[in-house]
């Protein structure tokens, strides 16, 4: 893996299986009967990247607004618990930590961003939001599948992450009316540095979620970037 795309995996003790691209995780079709608990491990493994993303920002830049480093310990706190409802759930469900392969892709692309302004847009702003997207499409499902106890988990995490993703959208305005072209030229570069990793770790897989309209216009996206956000999606 290219050095000047992924930053090193964050720790992992014995128990994980640690994979670099997309292709050599379990990837089980939807009908199969491991399917969901794979998706909760999987789950459970990318809100510790989230959770470790967030701790980064806070050590890398502690000169920050005081305001936003409050926001972003917050955003800690919700991660850390996320993990735990979904290591609950994936455990009544038979499955254990390690049962599976994991990835840690969002912070191997993220903390290789040098800029706090980049680590929001991409983490927060483009990660998590095509997440809230994932949500709500997974809410609907396990609606139908009517399964109480994925559409309680998932109701709770989706009120966090549209916190998540509506204070990054805030404090990147800030940043750019304060830093003017310095600061957009920061979010372009990291931008572009992560499409060029993702490319590398999804193999062209990219999963597409509908865009959950309400959801990111409560999370603080314009009705233009909801748009624009459509027409990166596949043909609806
Ligand atoms: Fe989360
Ligand atoms: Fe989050």
């Amino acid at each position: 893996m290219s050095a000047e795309l992924f930053a090193e995996s964050p720790e992992r003790d014995s128990r994980f299986k640690v994979r670099d691209v997309h292709a050599e995780m379990a990837n089980f079709p939807a009908d199969h009967p491991e399917h969901s608990v794979e998706f909760l491990h999987r789950q459970l493994n990318e809100e510790l990247n989230s959770l470790e993303i967030a701790a980064r920002n806070l050590v890398d830049f502690p000169d920050t607004d005081w305001d936003l480093r409050m926001a972003i310990a917050r955003q800690c706190a919700d991660e850390a618990r996320h993990a735990i409802a979904f290591r609950r759930l994936m455990e009544k469900r038979g499955a254990w930590v390690g049962k599976y392969p994991v990835m840690n892709f969002q912070y191997r692309i993220i903390t290789q961003i040098k800029s706090l302004i980049g680590r929001l847009a991409v983490a927060n702003r483009s990660f998590e939001a095509s997440g809230i997207d994932a949500i709500q499409d997974g809410i609907e499902t396990q609606k139908r599948k009517d399964d109480q106890e994925f559409v309680t988990l998932f109701d709770a995490q989706l009120a966090d992450e549209v916190q998540h993703v509506r204070f990054a959208n805030v404090w990147i305005k800030k940043m750019i009316d304060t830093d003017g072209p310095r600061a957009v030229m920061a979010l372009a570069r990291a931008i572009s540095h992560a499409d060029a990793a993702f490319k590398v770790i999804s193999g062209g897989t990219g999963v597409y979620y509908p865009i959950a309209d309400d959801v990111r216009r409560e999370a603080g996206f314009t009705e233009e970037e909801i748009r624009i956000a459509h027409s990166f999606g596949p043909a609806e």
